[in-house]
């Protein structure tokens, strides 16, 4: 257990690619198993697993292949007496019949939740992104913003983020960027975004058990200390409810 966690025990994490052979996480089960071990030991319960899915790339998994892989993960996980939960998702790009999909159940949300994680893209923000917000909201969903701290253009304008949160879409802060590993523009992008009361979830966006592990402690203590512990607890519980909104 990493040695700066205190209270933050039980942590959902919904955003981590931790199925194997299917975008660029872990490649096959042991490797998904060593992540989920890293989770485990640093006080994850719960794991949205979150396979990324653009359209016109080969990242465009079937949902039955999602479905499938994370009940073999589970069931691993039990005969391993690794004590970790997963449940489907994805990251989705953003796309023009995204709602549709949705509907037509090819893309899966966070967990058979209402949410949705989208990708926020690291460079410009996808033209019509106030539209994009507004169907899906329309059609009875919940827009969560995977990693807006990485994107440029907030870089340059992180108050624009206010913006699409009055619109109604949520954000996903990903802990490392907090730690600066996503470099200085993503950590104080994501420390400008905490003082404006603007982080809704936190998130590993783990890749892989060592470059990229499934840990948010380090960060999580990097946002208590700008925000106190009682409001990160009030962001872990934005996770625990994602996941029990069914
Ligand atoms: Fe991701």
């Amino acid at each position: 257990m990493n040695k700066l966690s205190s209270s933050y025990k039980n942590l959902v994490d919904i955003h981590c690619h931790v199925l194997p052979d299917i975008d660029d996480g872990p490649q096959d089960w042991q490797q998904s198993l060593e992540m989920a071990r890293v989770a485990r030991d640093n006080g994850i319960n719960t794991v949205v697993t979150t396979p990324h899915w653009i359209q016109g790339t080969s990242w465009q998994p079937n949902y039955k292949t999602i479905l499938e892989k994370t009940d073999k993960l589970n069931e691993l996980l039990s005969s391993e007496k690794i004590n970790l939960k997963v449940l489907p998702g994805m990251e989705v790009g953003i796309s023009e019949n995204l709602v549709d999909l949705l509907n037509s159940g090819e893309i899966l949300t966070l967990a058979n939740s209402n949410y949705v994680l989208i990708e926020i893209p690291f460079m410009s923000l996808p033209f019509g992104l106030e539209e994009i917000i507004f169907e899906i909201i329309s059609a009875g969903y919940i827009p969560l913003l995977a990693h807006p701290e990485r994107n440029r253009d907030l870089h340059a304008n992180p108050a624009r983020i206010l913006d699409l949160i009055e619109r109604g879409a949520l954000t996903q802060i990903t802990t490392g960027s907090l730690c600066g590993d996503w470099g200085e523009n993503a950590k104080d992008c994501s420390m400008k975004f905490a003082n404006m009361d603007a982080i809704f979830s936190v998130a590993s966006d783990g890749h892989s058990s060592s470059s990229r592990p499934p840990e948010m402690l380090t960060g999580l203590k990097v946002l208590e200390s700008l925000i106190g512990e009682d409001k990160v607890l009030e962001i872990l519980t934005n996770s625990e409810k994602i996941i029990t909104k069914n």
